[in-house]
């Protein structure tokens, strides 16, 4: 995709891994940003930094989650500042806590904002991306959406959900001249990892390298951008032998490593003792 003098909508545009793929977006020749996430002054400073790039910036303060607000919005920016030529759906959310700990309300937030907020703007985009007969959409995917880890079980189906809805939409909009990608960072610094405990031996990479793996994955036209070499290397292992995969997360699972294994081991003995 050449984006020079197009127009892109950016979800999780306030901070992360949203708001460095703004800005390049921007450095690389867009001509109007359409900038989503709920934060309104956050949303103003990215605009401004934007605007001093030469580039039209736009804001839209919205929860994802409130799916009857967001049809009102788009349909309002679409007539105002569209065609839209190119979607990021990248807000999302991400809870990290031992399953048998979890608890629905986090599990319903990150359903909530990673797949039904994502759904619901892919789907008043594309509607009139078909009818103009053109577009870009990229999913926010995770290396998680290839290699499930403990403790991040439910964030993980989230993930795994966006690759496979990613492939099912790229062969349904193809005929309509519209492109599907997933975009899939490993570990990123940004505010969603700050708290959480990092798993052994993943290097962390920084948004501004996941967002220049975007621009150049859109110029050559990946339907999937995994990034780093440890990505690779694990969806490698993974096909090859995900045996031996499953071992490696359980030893660099950063929660009671110690204890999820005797969990593991003790789980086993019952399930044999039965
Ligand atoms: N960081 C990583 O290591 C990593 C790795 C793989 C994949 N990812 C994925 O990359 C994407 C961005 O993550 P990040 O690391 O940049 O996270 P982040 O720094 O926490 O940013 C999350 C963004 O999502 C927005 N958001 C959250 N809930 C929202 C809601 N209800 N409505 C609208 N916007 C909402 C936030 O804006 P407001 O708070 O202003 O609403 C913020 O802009 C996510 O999809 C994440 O799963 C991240």
């Amino acid at each position: 995709m050449d984006i020079q003098g197009k127009t892109a909508l950016v979800t999780g545009a306030s901070r992360g891994i949203g708001r460095a793929i703004a800005i390049e977006l921007a450095k690389q020749g867009v001509k109007r940003l359409l900038l989503v996430a709920r934060d309104t002054a956050r949303l103003a400073e990215v605009a401004t930094e934007i605007q001093m790039l030469g580039v039209e910036a736009l804001t839209l303060p919205l929860d994802l989650s409130e799916v009857v607000e967001v049809n009102i919005a788009i349909a309002q920016a679409w007539r105002d500042y569209g065609p839209i030529d190119l979607l990021v759906n990248c807000a999302g959310v991400a809870h990290q806590v031992p399953f048998l700990k979890s608890r629905l309300p986090n599990v319903q937030a990150e359903i909530g904002v990673n797949l039904i907020g994502m759904y619901a703007m892919t789907r008043l985009v594309a509607r009139r991306m078909v009818a103009q007969g053109s577009g870009t959409i990229v999913n926010v995917s995770s290396l998680m959406g290839k290699v499930a880890a403990p403790t991040m079980a439910t964030y993980c189906a989230t993930k795994f959900a966006i690759v496979g809805f990613t492939q099912a939409l790229r062969c349904e909009l193809a005929a309509h001249n519209i492109r599907v990608i997933a975009l899939l960072p490993s570990l990123t610094e940004t505010d969603m990892v700050r708290d959480l405990q990092w798993f052994r031996w993943v290097l962390p990479t920084t948004p501004q390298k996941v967002a220049q793996a975007l621009v150049t994955g859109l110029q050559r036209d990946s339907p999937e951008i995994l990034i780093g070499w440890q990505s690779h290397l694990a969806v490698w292992c993974n096909r090859i032998a995900p045996w031996l995969l499953e071992k490696i997360l359980l030893m660099a699972a950063p929660v009671s490593n110690n204890r999820l294994l005797r969990y593991y081991r003790l789980t086993d003995a019952r399930a044999i003792s039965r």
